[in-house]
């Protein structure tokens, strides 16, 4: 049967912020003809200090008003705090499929020889009963330490705008684990907020070269790819990136932004 999608109809990235980028970079690997629109609820930010309700309220009702508006085929919430607390309530509100971000733990598991790994995300997702369920599934027998890391948000939100970020601010921010008494043990590192990936080189260079970075980007871009196999697309105008914050600052981003092919820049 035909598929009866709108081929210029987007897909929508939605992230407190700029990691999703993260995201947008591997969908672009998988599947670059797609349209996309990429939101950046700046004005939100951060999301990992906020309450389950704030986030929720905040998410469902954000992205409610961003399908009307933008009229998407698929909307992906590359946010880990977002996806671990609202992407139940998200899928209720949108009729279209939603694809969540979740903390890539079980190919962690997979990976794992010494069975210590270390979990890095914002203080709300490493609270969440969603990563207390994923490790019972995926990392029984292993064992999973747990660290927020709320600085390296800001220090990947830097990075993005050009500012320098320094190794030693990286490394208080992961001190939680490096200073561990199994810190020797650990030999792969979840990154579990988009935002991190953005930091691989640091936080690469912090943790040495014996230890594994596990993100789920690829995982998201892939089941993007099937949740749409057989549809058209047709890219009629640029892709956009849009924030809820302050357009002049955004603005800072765009080199970033046009390197991954977001070229029109709008205040939502
Ligand atoms: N990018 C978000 C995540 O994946 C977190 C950033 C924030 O605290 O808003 O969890």
């Amino acid at each position: 049967m035909p598929s009866t999608v709108d081929p210029s109809a987007p897909v929508l990235l939605f992230d407190s912020g700029v990691g999703g980028l993260s995201v947008l970079a591997a969908l672009r690997e998988v599947l670059p003809q797609a349209p996309v629109i990429y939101a950046a609820d700046e004005a939100g930010l951060p999301y990992g200090t906020k309450s389950e309700a704030q986030v929720t309220a905040r998410v469902a009702g954000l992205l409610g008003r961003m399908s009307e508006r933008y009229r998407p085929r698929l909307a992906c919430i590359a946010c880990n705090t977002a996806s671990t607390i609202a992407l139940g309530m998200v899928r209720e509100v949108l009729e279209i499929p939603v694809v969540g971000t979740v903390p890539a733990i079980k190919p962690a598991a997979a990976l794992t020889r010494t069975g210590v790994i270390g979990l890095l995300g914002t203080e709300a997702t490493v609270r969440q009963s969603y990563v207390d369920d994923l490790e019972r599934a995926h990392a029984a027998g292993k064992t999973l330490l747990r660290h927020a890391a709320p600085e390296l948000v800001t220090l990947a939100e830097a990075r993005l705008r050009g500012e320098a970020v320094p190794l030693d601010a990286v490394r208080r921010a992961v001190s939680g684990l490096l200073d561990h008494p199994r810190a020797a043990e650990i030999d792969t590192v979840v990154l579990a907020c988009t935002h991190f990936p953005l930091l691989r080189d640091e936080l690469g260079a912090v943790f040495g070269p014996g230890v594994t970075l596990v993100d789920g980007a690829l995982g998201i871009a892939r089941r993007i790819a099937a949740l749409t196999e057989g549809q058209a697309f047709e890219r009629r105008e640029p892709d956009l990136a849009v924030t809820t914050g302050p357009l002049d600052e955004f603005r800072a981003l765009a080199p970033r932004l046009c390197e991954l092919g977001l070229t029109r820049i709008e205040k939502f």
